[in-house]
C-alpha cells in the first residue's frame, strides 16, 4: 500500500471534530431553513464566552480576499445554552448572507467573542409586565430572553408581540414559544406568564396588523385581557427596522414610558434589527 492510498483509506474524522483554523472560528452544528429568506443555525460556543441574554456579537466568514466579513447578530439562544443559536435573513446580494445562507453542519464561521447590546434586563427598572416588541428577524434577541429564567423571575407577565408580512415568517418564533412549555428548565415558569401575540400584515392570520396600530387602538390589551401600558408597571424592549423602532418609540412615549440604557435604566430599550431601508 502506498502512502497516498493509506491516507485515502483512513476514515475521515467527523467534520465537527476538525480543529477550527479561522480566527475566532466556531463550528456549525445545525442549520434550518424556514423560508426562502429566513434560516437559523447553531454553532459551538467558545468556553470563555459569557453574555447576557439579549446581547449581540459580530459573526461572519472570510471574503474572497481572505479578510473577515463580519456583521452584527443577536444571540438567539439563552445564556445558559451550551451552543449558540442565530436567526438570519438571506439578502440575495448581501455581502455576508448571500454566502452565509449556504453554511452546512461542520463548516466554520467567525465569531468575535465580545457581546454587547441594550436589550438586557439590567437596562430596565423593575416592573410587573415586560413587552417584547419585534418585527422580522428582530425576534432573535427575544428568542434568547424568552428562554432565560431571569425573565420570569423578574416579571409577572411576559408579552411577545411579533409581526411579519406573512405567516411563514412567524414560524421560527411560533415553534420556539410552543416548545417552551415542555422545556425542563423553564417550562413551569412560563406557564400562564408568557403571552404570545403574533400578527401578520400582508396575509390573513388569526391576528392581523402592525404592532404600533394594535397598541394604539388598544386591540392587543383587549385581546389579552390586560390593562393599557402604564409606566409604573410596564417595561418594553423593541427590535425591528429603523422605521419600526422610530414609530414604536413614539407609541411607548405616549403611554408615558421613557427610553433607558445600560448606564441609566428606565422603562424601555431599543435595538436595531438591521441597518438600511430595504433589500
Ligand atoms: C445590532 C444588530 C443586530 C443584528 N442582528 C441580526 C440578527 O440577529 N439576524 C439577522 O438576520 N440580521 C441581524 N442584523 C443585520 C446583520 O448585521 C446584517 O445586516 C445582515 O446579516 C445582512 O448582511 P449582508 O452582509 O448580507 O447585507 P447588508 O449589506 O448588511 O445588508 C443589506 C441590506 O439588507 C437589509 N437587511 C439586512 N439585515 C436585515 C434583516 N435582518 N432583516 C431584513 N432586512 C435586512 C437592509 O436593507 C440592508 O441595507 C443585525 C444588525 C444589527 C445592527
Ligand atoms: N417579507 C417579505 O416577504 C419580503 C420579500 C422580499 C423582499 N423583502 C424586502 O425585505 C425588506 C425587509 O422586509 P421585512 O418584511 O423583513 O421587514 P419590514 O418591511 O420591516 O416588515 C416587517 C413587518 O413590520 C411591519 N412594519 C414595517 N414598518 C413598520 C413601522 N414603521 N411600524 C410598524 N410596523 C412596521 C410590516 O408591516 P407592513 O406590511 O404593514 O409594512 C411587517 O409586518 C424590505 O425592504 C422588503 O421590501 C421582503
Amino acid at each position: 500500500m502506498t502512502e497516498a492510498s493509506a491516507v485515502t483509506d483512513a476514515p475521515a474524522p467527523p467534520k465537527a471534530a476538525v480543529k477550527p483554523h479561522l480566527p475566532d472560528a466556531q463550528i456549525v452544528t445545525s442549520v434550518k431553513h424556514w423560508t426562502d429568506r429566513l434560516f437559523s443555525f447553531r454553532v459551538t460556543r467558545p468556553k470563555s464566552l459569557r453574555f447576557r441574554s439579549g446581547e449581540f456579537v459580530m459573526i461572519g466568514l472570510l471574503d474572497d480576499r481572505g479578510k473577515p466579513l463580519l456583521r452584527a447578530y443577536s444571540i438567539a439562544s439563552p445564556s445558559w445554552d451550551e451552543e449558540l443559536e442565530f436567526y438570519s435573513i438571506k439578502v440575495p446580494d448581501g455581502p455576508l448572507t448571500s454566502r452565509l445562507q449556504h453554511i452546512q453542519v461542520g463548516d466554520e464561521i467567525i465569531l468575535r467573542p465580545k457581546p454587547v447590546g441594550t436589550l438586557v434586563h439590567d437596562a430596565l427598572l423593575p416592573g410587573r409586565r415586560i413587552w417584547f416588541l419585534a418585527t422580522g428577524t428582530g425576534i432573535a434577541p427575544f428568542a434568547s430572553l424568552m428562554r432565560d429564567p431571569e425573565t420570569y423571575e423578574k416579571y409577572d407577565q411576559v408579552i411577545m408581540m411579533h409581526t411579519c408580512r406573512e405567516k411563514a415568517e412567524l414560524e421560527y418564533g411560533r415553534q420556539l414559544v410552543e416548545s417552551l412549555k415542555d422545556d425542563p428548565l423553564i417550562g413551569e415558569m412560563v406557564e400562564g406568564k408568557l403571552l404570545y401575540y403574533p400578527t401578520t400584515t400582508r396575509e390573513e392570520s388569526p391576528h392581523m396588523g402592525r404592532i404600533t396600530d394594535n397598541l394604539t387602538s388598544g386591540k392587543v390589551f383587549a385581546d389579552l385581557g390586560i390593562p393599557p401600558m402604564d409606566p409604573e408597571e410596564d417595561r418594553a424592549m423593541v427590535c425591528g427596522s429603523l422605521a419600526f423602532n422610530h414609530d414604536v418609540k413614539a407609541v411607548l412615549e405616549k403611554f408615558g414610558l421613557h427610553e433607558g440604557a445600560n448606564s441609566e435604566p428606565l422603562e424601555y430599550v431599543v435595538e436595531k434589527a438591521f441597518v438600511g431601508d430595504g433589500i
